[in-house]
């Protein structure tokens, strides 16, 4: 790797003392302190997973800091907007800086070659996050990492929670007791692998169940809250009494459809389901307003992504210690998050 981190000498002067007509000399005793220099690289501020994964990291590397004297943490974040171009200029800018490790949460997964290949000239070790690049760019470098969650995992729990309650409660999904669950999805990006995955096998999770379903209508709402507000609108006057459940492949949309349903008064009419596991949605989940949603700890992948930092930028061990699956992929599990007996 092309350098070492940077070294900050603190000096720290002792209070000088007069014996006897002489100055004792003065007594310097100084401390080092190490600074590691991080990338993080996000699609997107604005969307509310990855910003919550952002803020638990800057919390975790407080609390690591504190509890290892000596060493300095800096990252950098910076913000592509949506603009692959943009992420790739801002990818160069820290590897000109000779950064020690970049954390990239990719704009555009099937595009990850010139980030790879850039660092990879430049020695510094890449950790995708959350958006996952394909399996033969993964593999095209030395040191190239994925940390997230598996999609389809994500999708047969969200199935579950569905399966659960059409088995135990029908009446709380079988509006109008035909025997079957007539839904509408609220999709996200359209290339991401979440949305694919998610989309899905959400479907065949509950044909395996034997969840009798049929789709009234589906949309990208890119994962976010007002388009998913805009669609869910049009759909009450579009299929007037037809949807009994919106499934939603991520919270932020799952929230917007809930708005909107609140709004026109008629949540009782129509189930939301969601995946992430957001305060905000655990919350409404605890007081019986939505379904269920799918906790992905965003506070698990912040500890995930900081323990890259700790093996890669400070101990320099590479990947030695981290516990990864086919060498290159730093999975985290999930848990459902359904609502309690008596408020169903
Ligand atoms: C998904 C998450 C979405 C969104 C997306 C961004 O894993 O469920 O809420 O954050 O990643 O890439």
């Amino acid at each position: 790797m092309k350098k070492k981190a940077v070294y900050i000498g603190m000096a720290v002067l002792a209070a000088g003392s007069i014996l006897w007509g002489c100055q004792e000399k003065e007594k310097e005793a100084e401390t080092e302190t190490r600074e590691v220099q991080i990338g993080v690289a996000v699609y997107n501020e604005k969307d509310a997973f990855i910003s919550s994964i952002c803020e638990y990291l800057g919390e975790e590397i407080y609390e690591y800091e504190k509890s290892h004297s000596g060493i300095r943490i800096r990252t950098e974040i910076v913000d592509a907007g949506g603009s692959q171009q943009e992420q790739n200029q801002q990818i160069e800018r820290f590897v000109s800086l000779e950064y020690d490790l970049l954390l990239v949460n990719i704009v555009d997964r099937t595009n990850a070659a010139v980030i790879i290949d850039r660092a990879s000239e430049a020695g510094i070790p890449l950790v995708f996050f959350n958006r996952e690049p394909v399996r033969e760019d993964i593999f095209r470098g030395q040191e190239v990492y994925y940390e997230g969650s598996d999609a389809r995992q994500s999708a047969l729990l969200q199935a579950d929670i569905i399966a659960d309650t059409f088995q135990e409660k029908p009446e709380v999904l079988d509006k109008d007791g035909d025997g079957m669950i007539e839904f509408a999805m609220l999709e996200g990006e359209s290339n991401h692998q979440d949305t694919l995955i998610r989309s899905e096998w959400v479907l065949k999770g509950l044909e395996e169940r034997g969840v009798p379903i049929r789709k009234i209508t589906s949309a990208t709402a890119n994962w976010e809250r007002s388009q998913a507000k805009a669609l869910v609108d049009q759909w009450i006057d579009e299929y007037p009494g037809e949807i009994e459940l919106i499934i939603c492949n991520n919270d932020d949309m799952a929230l917007g459809a809930w708005e909107v349903l609140e709004e026109a008064k008629c949540t009782d009419d129509m189930q939301v389901v969601g995946i992430d596991g957001v305060q905000e949605v655990q919350e409404l989940v605890q007081k019986g307003k939505i379904l269920g949603t799918v906790l992905c700890d965003t506070k698990l992948h912040a500890k995930a992504l900081l323990s890259f930092i700790d093996a890669f930028a400070v101990r320099e061990t590479k990947a030695e210690g981290i516990e990864l699956e086919d060498e290159r992929y730093y999975m985290i599990p999930m848990d459902m998050i359904v609502q309690e007996d008596e408020v169903q």
